[in-house]
């Protein structure tokens, strides 16, 4: 049977936020379908208004014990996609308290049960998460989040053998809403790159293992151009 089909259907934790609608658009535009999962109805009801009869919400916090897992048994996606914010502040190592440190790290576990629920996704199923560019690019003042987008490409990276033929990708964002003249691409990123992004790796059968950086370049250098 082929891998991806026109019946296509992905779960998309964190559906009603900028890259999660983003990620949406780009599948409903490949024929696919789409739940958006947030906790606020409104804004739940908003994004899939906008994207018409192939998007349907669910209003739940994906935070809660064994809330993945329902959905995944509920709804039988092909993909999941884990677009969920951070629900705290958090900035520097040296000054955020370690309490403090472990709310921003909710969106850590909230991936961590998204790897364990896509152990019941179809063999051609796949998972991906979103990191960002700190991971592997630290600046002063990031350092938690540092810490966190490396422990979710490190999960992935674990999660990708443990899971085959499931397949795991994660994308990390860069350089989104950021001045132009920081990227090598002068161009200011938006989120439509990071859907167009992670729908190319849902429909791909041959990606899993990989950390895709779509940040124009961000990471690599400054563009010396006119
Ligand atoms: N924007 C950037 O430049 C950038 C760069 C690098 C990485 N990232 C990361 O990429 C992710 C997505 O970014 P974004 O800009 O799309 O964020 P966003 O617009 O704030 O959207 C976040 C989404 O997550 C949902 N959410 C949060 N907690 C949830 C929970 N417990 N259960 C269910 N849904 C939950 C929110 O809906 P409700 O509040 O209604 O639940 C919303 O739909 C974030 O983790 C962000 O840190 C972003």
């Amino acid at each position: 049977m082929n891998a991806i089909s026109h019946a296509t259907k992905v779960l998309i934790l964190g559906g009603s936020g900028y890259m999660g609608r983003a990620t949406a658009k780009a599948v409903i535009q490949r024929s696919g379908s789409v739940i958006l999962v947030g906790r606020n109805a409104d804004t739940l009801s908003k994004a899939i208004n906008a994207l018409g009869s192939k998007a349907k919400a669910v209003a739940t916090d994906a935070a809660a014990e064994g809330a993945i897992s329902k959905l995944v048994a509920d709804e039988r996606p092909d993909h999941i996609v884990v677009a969920v914010s951070s629900n705290a502040r958090a900035s520097d190592i040296p000054s955020t308290p370690a309490k403090q440190a472990k709310l921003g790290f909710g969106r850590f576990w909230t991936s961590y049960a998204a790897v364990q629920a896509a152990t019941s996704l179809p063999r051609h199923g796949s998972i991906t998460l979103v990191s960002g560019s700190s991971a592997r690019t630290p600046a002063p003042g990031y350092g938690v989040w540092s810490a966190l987008h490396g422990s979710i490409e490190a999960l992935a990276r674990a999660a990708t053998i443990e899971l085959a033929p499931v397949r795991v990708n994660v994308v990390s964002p860069g350089g989104i809403g950021m001045s132009p003249d920081r990227q090598l691409v002068p161009r200011t990123g938006t989120a439509d790159d990071i859907g167009q992004a992670i729908a190319a790796l849902i429909y791909n059968p041959a990606i899993t293992g990989a950390v895709l950086d779509v940040d124009s370049g961000e990471r690599k250098g400054t563009w010396s151009g006119d």
